[in-house]
């Protein structure tokens, strides 16, 4: 009897929060896409081994099948160059679809390349709106919906944005958020607090649940000096009241040299580290009082996890986790961020809920759609 060949679809990878989404969609395209063979492909956005090596290992993504390696750039320069690597790559492989995930700029660079060869273009995490035009994943976001033939969201809110901007109902569907899926799988699993701190010079006697973890790498917020300098200011004054562990993005960590902030963190009480990776990082969120982040993911984990959160952003395109869950929004304004933090010091914060369909099984309900998809296509 003849065998019936699967049809590829090309995974599409570039930067760290998209390696946190992949993650479970290949694993269970492997397990349960009867119709389906994954194809890894990673646009090399992200390169550094604590950006996207120790990702890979922790959450046992496979080896990408093709890696582009374009590096860092200005926004046109690595949105183009992916595009002219990316485009060779669908007329070698010919593949029944694209898979995209996330906002960033591998996620529309690829997603523009795909639908002007009229290969089907699937997008997860699709309808999410800051409606902040400053920010670049808006444009990544809107852009590469609108090109997108099958959209996956993670919570209902995002049918409303879609709706708005013209997209058929009957394209988008609601599954779930598939970064929940990796977080409980690897809950278990994460590196102890305390085997992360160790050997790090002043990490000792910063118990467990009496600390606050930040991260902080958004261009807003990290590339003007008078923002850079009031935030850690703000930081630095209420690390006096609670300690805080800040894993330091590289462009954060560049930006925070060339304005001369280095000497004020190290008078306070705030513990600069690498960037971490994924297991190490859930160690310390897991175990934090309170996060406070400029991150899209984190605000999402944090709510999964019923941990407070801080968001240092004007404005979320994740409604529900203010709606339900554990976030409040108070941008870089100091008087806020101040009030926010003392909420939670004194009241303990918001426990909330988790969202609908937040169950850990987001990808697996991604692939049955796709593999029935694929049998009618
Ligand atoms: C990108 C995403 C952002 C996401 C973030 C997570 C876009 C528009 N932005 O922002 O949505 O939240 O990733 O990290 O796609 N760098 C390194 N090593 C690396 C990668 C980057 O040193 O492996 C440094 C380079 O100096 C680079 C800078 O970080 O210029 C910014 O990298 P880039 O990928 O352009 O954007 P991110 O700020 O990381």
């Amino acid at each position: 009897m003849k065998q019936k060949l699967k049809k590829e679809i090309i995974c599409v990878v570039g930067a760290r929060p998209n390696f946190t989404k992949i993650a479970p969609i290949i694993a269970a395209m492997r397990a349960h896409g009867e119709n389906i063979k994954p194809y890894l492909l990673h646009t090399g956005q992200h390169y550094d081994e604590a950006m996207k090596a120790s990702f890979f290992e922790q959450l046992g993504i496979p080896e990408p099948d093709i890696d582009l390696e374009v590096g860092s750039a200005s926004h046109a320069i690595q949105t183009a160059d992916v595009m002219k690597k990316f485009e060779p790559v669908l007329d070698e492989r010919k593949p029944a679809a694209i898979l995209v995930v996330g906002d960033v700029n591998s996620t529309i660079a690829c997603a523009l390349v795909a639908v002007k060869k009229n290969i089907p273009v699937i997008h997860v995490e699709a309808g999410l709106r800051s409606y902040d035009r400053a920010m670049p994943e808006e444009i990544n976001r809107v852009l590469t919906d609108q090109v997108s033939d099958l959209l996956f969201t993670t919570e209902k809110s995002a049918l409303n944005n879609l709706l708005r901007e013209g997209i058929d109902q009957k394209r988008v569907i609601f599954v779930g958020n598939v970064m929940i899926d990796t977080l409980f799988k690897n809950l278990e699993n994460a590196v102890p607090m305390a085997q992360t701190l160790a050997k790090i010079e002043g990490a000792e006697g910063i118990p467990e649940k009496a600390f606050a973890l930040i991260t902080m790498h958004r261009p807003s917020n990290v590339d003007d000096k008078s923002t850079l300098a009031s935030l850690i200011g703000t930081l630095s004054e209420l690390s006096n009241q609670l300690p805080m562990i800040f894993p330091v993005h590289p462009r954060t960590k560049g930006k925070i040299e060339q304005f001369g902030l280095m000497d004020e963190i190290r008078k306070s009480h705030i513990l600069l580290l690498p960037p971490l990776g994924y297991l190490h990082l859930l160690g310390l969120m897991k175990n934090a009082k309170l996060v406070l982040t400029d991150s899209g993911g984190i605000q999402e984990e944090t709510t999964a996890l019923g941990i407070p959160c801080i968001t240092l952003r004007e404005n979320t395109e994740r409604p529900i986790t203010v709606s339900e869950g554990t976030n409040t929004i108070v941008g870089s304004d100091s008087t806020k961020i101040k009030a926010a933090f003392h909420d939670v010091m004194t009241t303990g914060g918001n426990i909330g809920r988790t969202p609908e369909l937040w169950d850990g099984n987001a990808a697996v309900r991604i692939v049955k759609y796709l593999d029935e998809w694929t049998r009618s296509e």
